[in-house]
């Protein structure tokens, strides 16, 4: 037997036992007479003390050990004369008796403690000894807990878990797919899905009626803090259902991890915001709602003063930042350059700063006092408040607008991670119009079905069409995301020539799909939220490749596997494939 208790769970209950532990050696401190080990394992650390007393045996192989030797221990668990009340097994600590070194190590290339001085690349190629670290550890635990919170939620409700396929055909809407060539159809290539879509709806016209699966996704884009190449959703589709009982299955849902994980109960009704509320109010379609600073429409106000960047652009917006008047000139021209980075793209900020009675604009110029104040006021800024104003096209305004009012957030230290603001934004548009290619996309997916009431304008006026699709959006992350389905193959037909499929073309990439559904699909709809982003987020964290076991770097690349890498010219031929050098 290699232990008897883990390095966690030892307490001053345990004084007087003899135990066997097992695990790595974190630090040793070599005090003249004695020597202290800490022991490390998953479940916690224990100290281990080579006495003066020891054997000689003992105090030899002691003396030798090295950070990260795997070590077996057997002795007695004593109680500490300097009790340490941040560890949990800060009580006591274990008198050695035997020690058996059952693997050395080198050194490793970073400390494997709570807070590493190693940096990110050295990390990412030892993965596996930063996954040793506490913080890490504490992340695929919870990882695990709510993988498996989810599974008996969603097991009750009554959805059967299925797997899908990861070879599928290649579908060019949405991002573009991560390609695999076939060696047995030669020239053909398999895709791995972006997400189940089109197979769990074929789920639905087998007759599942509730299906999920906590299912990888591979999508090649360009990655973010929130973005990875592959990540986890928690995919789900029901029958017979509409957009109310979806969301009121996983609004519970939500509220259930939320409780079970978290501790924390959300008793009333989630906000529903409509889509253009949360583009007028906030700027986004994921608002962070842990605080306010709502964005106002002062075009009315603003033009026709002779200020020609007002004049000359189509929507004005702004939002009184509260508590901010004691922003000097030197923060508010980095909030100015801040809005100008290339990210954002504003050509500049306008600032009215109202202090006891006194008024003060960056348009004082253009402006009489009262008009100023009009502005102002409009955007409900009070004394000690600071307003911030933008202008141009009105969603790009409106957008750049969004990203200053979280940057306030952020200084004003208003984006607690341990606050929660989760909410459903609903009512989105069914089109997104591309200017670059002059064509309608789907704004979700081409198989969201449009608002019923809406129907009637899509020949007409697409952009005017609403989906039955929502987000459910938490702290400013779109953490999940769905929509009710078309069933009906004709629908279908016109959404796809809505966005610029011929009939032909449609039926040569989604005529699977469309002919399942001439053989009685249900009515049906669901959901998919991203795993990843959802761990990250009741963690606390920003980054959703703490929660992922073996990320890949901001490039696509896995560093510790170094991949992607060549084939071999056997590998090549095989797959009748030959390469072209990429141009510089
Ligand atoms: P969607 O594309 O909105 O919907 O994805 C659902 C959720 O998956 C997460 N997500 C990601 N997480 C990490 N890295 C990525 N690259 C990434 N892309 C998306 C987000 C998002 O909300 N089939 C539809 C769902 C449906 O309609 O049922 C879909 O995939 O949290």
């Amino acid at each position: 037997m290699y232990r008897t208790h883990t390095c966690g769970c030892l307490r001053s209950d345990h004084i007087g036992q003899t135990v066997t532990l097992a695990g790595w050696v974190q630090k040793v401190r070599n005090l003249g007479a004695m020597t202290f080990i800490d022991l490390r394992d998953r479940y916690g650390i224990t100290q281990i003390v080579v006495e003066e007393h020891s054997a000689e045996e003992v105090r030899t192989i002691a003396s030798k050990l090295g950070r990260e030797w795997v070590i077996q221990i057997t002795g007695k668990v004593i109680e500490r004369q300097s009790k340490n009340p941040k560890m949990a097994t800060g009580d006591i600590e274990v008198s050695v008796e035997h020690i058996v070194v059952l693997n050395e190590a080198q050194t490793p290339p970073f400390t494997i403690e709570e807070v590493s001085d190693g940096g990110d690349d050295l990390r990412m190629k030892y993965r596996y000894l930063d996954l040793r670290r506490p913080p890490l550890q504490r992340n695929m635990i919870l990882r695990h807990k709510m993988a498996q919170e989810i599974r008996r939620f969603l097991d009750q409700e009554g959805f059967l878990e299925i797997e899908t396929p990861f070879l599928v055909g290649s579908t060019p809407e949405g991002a573009r797919d991560f390609v695999v060539p076939s060696r047995m159809s030669p020239n053909q290539f398999y895709a791995l899905p972006q997400s189940p879509q089109t197979l769990k709806q074929l789920l639905m016209v087998a007759g599942f009626d509730r299906y999920f699966q906590i299912v990888r996704c591979f999508r090649d884009e360009d990655l973010r803090a929130d973005r990875q190449p592959e990540f986890t959703q928690i995919d789900c589709e029901l029958s017979f259902a509409e957009q109310e009982d979806i969301l009121e299955i996983f609004e519970r849902w939500a509220k259930h991890m939320f409780k079970t994980v978290l501790g924390i109960e959300f008793t009333e009704k989630l906000q529903r915001m409509p889509w253009i509320e949360a583009m007028e109010k906030y700027g986004s379609d994921k608002p962070d709602l842990r605080f306010g600073m709502e964005f106002h429409d002062v075009t009315d106000l603003a033009k026709g003063h002779g200020f020609s960047v007002f004049d000359d652009a189509e929507y004005v917006v702004g939002f009184a930042a509260k508590g901010c008047a004691k922003y000097t000139r030197k923060q508010i021209d980095a909030l100015t350059e801040f809005v100008k980075r290339p990210q954002v793209g504003a050509k500049g900020l306008i600032w009215i700063r109202l202090e006891q009675d006194k008024i003060k604009s960056s348009i004082d110029k253009f402006y009489t006092p009262e008009e100023v104040r009009a502005i102002a006021e409009r955007t409900g800024a009070e004394e000690g408040d600071m307003v911030f104003i933008l202008c141009g096209k009105k969603f790009k305004a409106l957008t750049q607008l969004c990203a200053l009012r979280l940057e306030v957030g952020n200084q004003e230290g208003l984006r607690d991670p341990k606050k929660f603001a989760p909410l459903w934004v609903v009512d989105f548009p069914m089109f997104e119009w591309d200017d670059e290619t002059q064509r309608f996309y789907a704004m979700h997916h081409p198989f969201t079905s449009p608002k019923k009431e809406d129907i009637q304008y899509l020949d007409t006026d697409p952009g005017r069409v609403r989906a039955d699709a929502y987000d459910f959006v938490c702290n400013g992350t779109e953490v999940g995301g769905g929509s009710i389905r078309i069933h009906d193959a004709q629908l279908q037909a016109q959404i796809f020539k809505c966005l610029g499929f011929t009939p032909e073309k449609a039926q040569e990439q989604f005529g699977f799909l469309m002919n399942a559904f001439k053989f009685g699909a249900p009515p049906h709809g669901g959901l998919a939220f991203g795993f990843d982003r959802l761990c990250s987020l009741f963690g606390g964290s920003e980054s959703i490749r703490d929660y992922i076991a073996f990320p890949k770097n901001n490039a696509g690349r896995d560093v510790m596997l170094d991949a992607p890498g060549y084939l071999d010219q056997s590998q090549l031929d095989e797959l009748y494939l030959a390469l072209r050098k990429p141009e510089a």
